[in-house]
C-alpha cells in the first residue's frame, strides 16, 4: 500500500481490530489521493452464473412470524474516534462544524434522534483536563508515547470544552452521546464520567466500560492470560469506585459492556456464564459488541498477516451472505441479553478495520452492503449500530472534513455509510415500533435480498429491496411483484430509489434523486429535488423495478413517503486557520436576527433546506442558542 508507506514506522504486531486513525498527522503526508480521498476504482464482479430470477413475488401479511423486536428509530448512529473529535465536531464549543450539524440534522429529521459515540481505541488513554489553552479541546501527548502502547497512540488530553461542544451540538439537533471510560489503568480516570454527567446531563446516554478487552493482550495493555474473568474483576473495581461516590449515582447505571470483538477466544457466552448480566444488572444499560467483517491491518501497518487485495475483497461485499453471516452469529447473544431485559448494540463497525479497503469501503457497493448489514442487525434483534468515523487517512468514513489547510477551497466528503444512516432512518421512521423481517426473497438468491418492515403492531409498512448485480444494460434489473393478504390494499404506493451507475462508483450516489455530490463538495445538505415514484397496483398485485445495481424502499402507506424539510444551516465562514466552516453560537445569539451576521468572522447565515419556504429558521435557532448559552453559563458557574 504505497499510500500508507508513511505509516510503516508504526510497524506493529497484533493489531487486528481497531478502527484506527493516523495519530501523527504532522508526520503523515496527507495528499488528496489517500485515505478518504483516494482515487482507487475497482472492477465490478461479473453477473452471477446462473442468474437469479429477475422477476419475483413477495406476499405480505399482518404479524409475520420471525420478525424482529420493535427497533428504536434512532438505530444507525456514528462512532467517532476520540482523537479526531475536533476535526469532526468542531474546533471547540464556539466553533462547531456546520456541515456536521447539517448531516446529523438530516437524519434526526427522519428518525427523531441519533446516538453518537465519541471513543474508540484512543479512549483508553484519554485524560480529561480543565483547559488546554489556545481554544483547544484535544491534544495528543506525544511525550508519553512509550511503554505498553504498541499502537503508538499518544495519550490523549481532552479539555472540558469538548464536552461543552457536544452539549452545544445537542441544543441544535437531538444527539445523545456515549463516552468511554479510560481502561488503561484501574483508577479509570473517572473525571470524564463526572464531567460528562455534569455537562451532558440527559444527553449522556451511556458509558462504555472498556473497549475491545479481548484485544488488550494482543495490544500489550494486559499481561498474557488476561481473560473474561479478569475483565469481570475490573468491572467490579469500577463499580466499587462508583458506589463510593454519589457523583456517580446516575453513571453507575449507564454502563455499556463488554464491547468485545469476539476475538482471541472471547465470547459473549463466557461472559454471560460468569454472571455479567446478573451481578451487574443494575449497572448495565446496554450490552455491546464491536465487530468488523474483515481488516486491512497488514497493508496499513505492515504487520504480519494477510495483505488483502481490494479487488479480491470487493465481491465479498456484494452479496447478502456477508451481512447475514456477520449479524446472524449474534442471534443467541442478543436473545440472552433480551431475556435479561438488556438491549444489544453493535457499538463500532464498518466495512473493515484498520481503515477499510480503498475502492471497496468508499464505493456504492459498500453502501448497499452497509444498508443490508444494518437491516440484518435489526432483524437479529440489535437495537442500534454505529458506523465508525476515523481521520482523513481512512477509506470507510461516513463523512470526512477536509484537511485543515484546505478548508478555504474544499468542503466535506460524504461517504456510503452516511447515505446508509440517512436511508435507515427513513426505513424505520419515527414510531419506535418498526419490526424487520429478512424475507429470504427470490429463493434466497444472495444478490437480491429483501426485507419487510412492520409498524404499529405488525402492520406491513415498507419493503426494502436490494439488487447487488452490476449491469449497465439493465438486463439484471429486477421486477418485484408484491401484495398484502387480508388487508384492503392501497391502490397506489410510493417508492424511493438509491442508485448509482455502478457498484464501483465513489460519489454522486442518489437517494430519491438527491445527492451529497463529489468528494470535497458537500456542506452537509442534500442537493437536487427529491423524487418519489408512484407505484401502480393492478388488483392485489403491485410491481416495482429495482435497478442493477440499486435499492428501493417501497412505502406501503403512500402518505409516509414525503419528508418534511429539515432545518439546516449555511455558512459563509471559511478560514484557513480553522477546520472548515464553523458556527459561532455567540455571534448568532447576539445578532437578534437583524444584523448581517454573515459579515462577522466565523459567522453563519442561517438558511433552511432548499425546499423549505419558511423564514422561521433564524428565530428558532436564536431561541435554541439562547437556551444553549443559558445552559453553558450555568454550567460554567463554579
Ligand atoms: C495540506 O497539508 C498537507 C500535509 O502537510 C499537504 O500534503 C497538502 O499539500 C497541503 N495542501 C495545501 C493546499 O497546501
Ligand atoms: C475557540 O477557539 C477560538 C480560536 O482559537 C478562540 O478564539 C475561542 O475563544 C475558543 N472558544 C473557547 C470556548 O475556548
Ligand atoms: C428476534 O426476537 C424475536 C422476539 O423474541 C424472535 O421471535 C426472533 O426469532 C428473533 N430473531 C432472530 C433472528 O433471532
Ligand atoms: C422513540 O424513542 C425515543 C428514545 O426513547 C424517544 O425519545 C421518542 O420520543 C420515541 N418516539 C416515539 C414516537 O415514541
Amino acid at each position: 500500500m504505497k499510500s500508507f508507506s508513511f505509516l510503516s514506522f508504526l510497524a506493529l504486531s497484533g493489531l487486528a481490530s481497531a478502527g484506527v486513525t493516523v495519530y501523527h498527522q504532522a508526520q503523515a503526508t496527507l495528499v488528496p489521493s489517500t485515505g478518504a480521498h483516494n482515487s482507487t476504482k475497482l472492477t465490478p464482479p461479473p453477473l452471477p452464473n446462473p442468474m437469479p430470477a429477475t422477476n419475483y413475488n413477495i406476499q405480505l401479511q399482518t404479524g409475520m412470524p420471525g420478525a424482529s423486536i420493535a427497533i428504536p428509530s434512532a438505530f444507525l448512529g456514528f462512532s467517532i474516534e476520540m482523537s479526531v473529535a475536533n476535526q469532526v465536531l468542531g474546533h471547540n464549543s464556539s466553533l462547531i462544524q456546520v456541515p456536521f450539524l447539517n448531516l446529523i440534522q438530516n437524519i434526526v429529521q427522519r428518525s427523531g434522534g441519533i446516538f453518537i459515540r465519541v471513543g474508540g481505541n484512543t479512549q483508553d488513554f484519554a485524560t480529561l483536563v480543565p483547559d488546554l489553552g489556545n481554544g483547544k479541546i484535544l491534544e495528543k501527548d506525544k511525550s508519553k508515547m512509550t511503554g505498553n502502547n504498541p499502537t503508538q497512540t499518544p495519550p490523549l488530553l481532552l479539555g472540558h470544552d469538548l464536552l461543552v461542544l457536544m452539549r452545544t451540538i445537542s441544543s441544535f439537533t437531538n444527539v445523545h452521546w456515549y463516552l468511554g471510560i479510560p481502561w488503561i489503568d484501574q483508577q479509570y480516570r473517572l473525571d470524564i464520567v463526572k464531567k460528562g454527567e455534569e455537562i451532558l446531563g440527559p444527553f449522556l446516554e451511556g458509558l462504555q466500560a472498556s473497549n475491545e478487552p479481548d484485544f488488550y493482550v494482543a495490544h500489550s495493555h494486559r499481561p498474557e492470560g488476561y481473560g473474561p474473568a479478569d475483565y469481570i474483576k475490573e468491572l467490579q473495581q469500577l463499580v466499587t469506585l462508583m458506589d463510593a461516590d454519589s457523583a456517580y449515582s446516575v453513571a453507575k447505571t449507564q454502563l455499556v459492556v463488554p464491547s468485545i470483538a469476539n476475538s482471541n477466544g472471547w465470547t459473549f457466552q463466557q461472559l454471560y456464564e460468569l454472571g455479567l448480566l446478573d451481578t451487574y444488572a443494575a449497572n448495565i444499560k446496554y450490552v455491546a459488541a464491536e465487530r468488523y467483517p474483515s481488516d486491512n491491518c497488514a497493508a496499513v501497518w505492515s504487520t504480519d498477516g494477510t495483505v488483502r487485495q481490494p479487488q479480491e475483497m470487493f465481491p465479498v461485499y456484494l452479496t447478502h451472505e456477508s451481512p447475514k453471516n456477520l449479524a446472524g452469529q449474534y442471534a443467541a447473544d442478543t436473545a440472552f441479553a433480551h431475556s435479561k431485559s438488556k438491549p444489544f448494540y453493535m457499538f463500532e463497525t464498518n466495512t473493515a478495520s484498520c481503515g477499510g479497503f480503498p475502492g471497496v469501503s468508499d464505493s456504492f457497493g459498500a453502501a448497499l452492503w452497509g444498508l443490508d448489514y444494518a437491516l440484518h442487525l435489526a432483524y437479529t434483534n440489535f437495537s442500534g449500530a454505529m458506523f465508525h468515523v476515523g481521520g482523513q487517512s481512512v477509506y470507510y468514513n461516513p463523512f470526512t472534513a477536509p484537511p485543515t489547510n484546505e478548508t478555504a477551497f474544499h468542503k466535506w466528503t460524504v461517504g456510503p455509510m452516511y447515505y446508509d444512516a440517512l436511508i435507515m432512518a427513513e426505513i424505520l421512521g419515527k414510531s419506535n415500533t418498526s419490526q424487520v423481517l429478512d424475507l429470504n426473497a427470490n429463493n434466497g438468491a444472495p444478490t437480491t435480498p429483501a426485507y419487510a418492515i412492520f409498524e404499529n403492531g405488525g402492520q406491513p409498512s415498507k419493503l426494502a429491496l436490494f439488487n447487488y448485480m452490476d449491469d449497465a444494460s439493465g438486463a439484471a434489473a429486477l421486477t418485484v411483484n408484491f401484495g398484502i393478504s387480508g388487508n384492503e390494499q392501497p391502490s397506489s404506493m410510493k417508492a424511493k430509489t438509491f442508485r448509482s451507475g455502478s457498484v464501483s462508483d465513489k460519489a454522486n450516489f442518489t437517494w430519491a434523486g438527491q445527492t451529497f455530490g463529489e468528494a470535497y463538495s458537500s456542506d452537509g445538505r442534500p442537493t437536487g429535488e427529491e423524487t418519489i415514484q408512484d407505484i401502480n397496483c393492478n388488483g392485489n398485485t403491485c410491481s416495482v423495478q429495482v435497478p442493477s445495481p440499486g435499492f428501493v424502499l417501497v412505502f406501503l402507506n403512500p402518505d409516509t413517503a414525503k419528508q418534511p424539510p429539515a432545518q439546516t444551516y449555511t455558512t459563509t465562514a471559511l478560514t484557513k486557520t480553522q477546520n472548515t466552516a464553523t458556527v459561532d453560537p455567540g455571534v448568532l445569539a447576539t445578532s437578534n436576527g437583524h444584523q448581517d451576521v454573515s459579515s462577522k468572522k466565523y459567522s453563519t447565515s442561517i438558511g433552511s433546506a432548499q425546499n423549505n419556504g419558511t423564514k422561521t429558521g433564524l428565530s428558532l435557532l436564536i431561541v435554541a442558542l439562547n437556551i444553549t448559552l443559558g445552559v453553558l453559563v450555568a454550567l460554567r458557574r463554579p
